[in-house]
């Protein structure tokens, strides 16, 4: 393929040059050139005109949305529940699905299962692997499949030209590109996973999937930053994109939807990575409550997964430190709602901290996005200042809690409040410690420090 069929365009001011350069010609920003594809002879790949040809617009005539025939798609079934409901119910036919996630952390299982399920279903599927080996592969699947046959047709191939004659050829109803980054366009000089070629490598499957119907799963890396070139620049073009969260060396992982044109983006699964693949965690609240420790700093949020409610344990460290500043270290929460959490607890709470480590954990490699997770982080660090474990008072449970702190120390609703509370219930977590019953932070705290019969035994 022609090597100088690309051109570098500033995503900046638009300008275009043959050659790349670290700073803009035409507005003088720095690394702001992006390779695209060049049209060649006045034409792109697709046939049509090129950019500069597009004279001839067709003049679409508006439809009153009334008119427009609305067209309820069955949707695929990946046959793994956690996976459809975060889908809205499965996968929409001819839809591009992004799975973003750190490596290692069980994209190509999922999407393994997912399709050896569909392929089992009678669907035409595909797998299309620029990572691993079809011998790989394989032996990945025969870990999963406890002994069925292995239907998934398979391709191993790094050159999204052949991939895409493959598709056009093959038309699977479903397929999965495993992954973005490692495909690679001829038409680009750029390097496999630079933004110009994930850009162009999901433009052009994007192209191919739409004008045949083809549903694709299309694979992703992400740093733990989400910062790396891909995934993030190809949010706008897909039609979900799935998000697979939790660290490599814990078991628990979670799938959540951070955009989707077919459903909400409050549904998340949680799944377990077992020898044999990913398990669906349908107890997860049994699980995590279960194994909760109850020694001093831990105490239990009724936190949301979506729509779902989930119980989890957080616990908190707090050691006197050398260091100046002193440490912060969070995991499963976000750091600045820690930072929150410090300040309001030193000012209305009466534990200040500044000469203290502080170390906060959800257990399990969960991920707790919401404020609600404050009132949690809170006590299990006040539990831990005050070296007093905390408990439901008479049941001699783990004291469970939710709510959301604000700057003036008040305790706040949150959203679902019924639904967490029904939770707690079910595993005996009563009473639960909340906005409803507690206005105040330094209330809050009375509450659950002054329970101090099984505080003895455990100090
Ligand atoms: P993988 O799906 O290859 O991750 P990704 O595609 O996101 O990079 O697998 C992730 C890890 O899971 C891998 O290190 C091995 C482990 N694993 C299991 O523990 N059990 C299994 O059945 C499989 C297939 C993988
Ligand atoms: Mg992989």
């Amino acid at each position: 393929m022609a090597r100088s069929a690309s051109l570098h365009v500033c995503s900046v001011c638009g300008h275009e040059t043959a050659r790349w350069a670290g700073q803009c010609p035409g507005c003088g920003e720095w690394n702001t050139l992006v390779e695209e594809a060049r049209p060649v002879g006045g034409r792109d790949r697709r046939g049509g005109p090129g950019r500069r040809g597009a004279g001839s617009a067709r003049t679409p005539a508006p439809v009153a949305l009334a008119d427009v025939e609305a067209v309820e798609e069955a949707r695929l079934s990946t046959g793994i529940g956690e996976l459809d409901s975060v889908l809205g119910g499965g996968i929409v036919p001819g839809s591009l699905v992004l799975i973003g996630g750190s490596p290692g952390i069980g994209k190509s299982t999922l999407t393994t299962m997912a399709l050896a399920n569909l392929v089992a279903a009678g669907r035409r599927g595909l797998y299309v692997s620029a990572e691993e080996s079809a011998a790989q592969i394989r032996l990945r699947a025969e870990r999963l499949s406890s002994g069925e046959p292995l239907r998934i047709p398979v391709i191993a191939e790094t050159d999204l030209e052949s991939v895409l004659a493959t598709l056009e050829r093959e038309h699977p109803e479903v397929c999965v590109i495993d992954s973005v980054q490692t495909l690679h366009s001829a038409e680009l000089t750029s390097a496999a996973g630079s933004v110009g070629q994930v850009r162009e490598v999901a433009g052009e499957i994007m192209r191919v999937a739409k004008a045949r119907r083809i549903a694709v799963l299309l694979v992703g890396h992400v740093t733990k930053d989400g910062a790396l070139a891909g995934p993030r620049v190809l949010e706008h073009l897909v039609d979900c994109v799935l998000q697979f969260e939790g660290e490599r060396e814990r078991t628990y992982r979670t799938v959540r939807a951070i955009k989707n044109r077919f459903g909400s983006t409050n549904e998340a699964g949680v799944f377990e990575m077992h020898d044999h693949g990913l398990v669906e965690v349908l107890d997860a609240s049994a699980r995590f409550v279960g194994e909760a420790t109850r020694a001093p700093g831990s105490v239990v949020l009724c936190a949301m997964e979506g729509s779902r409610p989930l119980l989890v344990e957080v616990q908190a460290l707090v050691s006197s430190s050398e260091l100046v500043p002193p440490r912060r270290v969070v995991a499963g929460l976000d750091r600045n709602r820690l930072a929150l959490v410090l300040a309001v607890l030193a000012r209305h709470g009466g534990i200040g901290l500044g000469a203290a480590d502080v170390f906060v954990n959800v257990v399990g490699g969960v991920r707790v996005d919401e404020p609600g997770a404050d009132l949690a982080v809170a006590l299990a660090i006040a539990s831990a200042a005050k070296r007093t474990a905390l408990s439901a008072a008479a049941t001699n449970r783990p004291l469970a809690c939710f709510g959301e702190l604000g700057l003036t120390g008040e305790l706040r609703t949150v959203a679902h409040a019924d639904r967490r509370l029904a939770e707690a219930a079910k595993f005996g977590l009563t009473p639960v410690l909340e906005p409803g019953g507690h206005k105040t932070l330094r209330h809050a705290l009375a509450s659950a420090l002054q329970r101090d019969a099984p505080a003895a035994e455990a100090a």
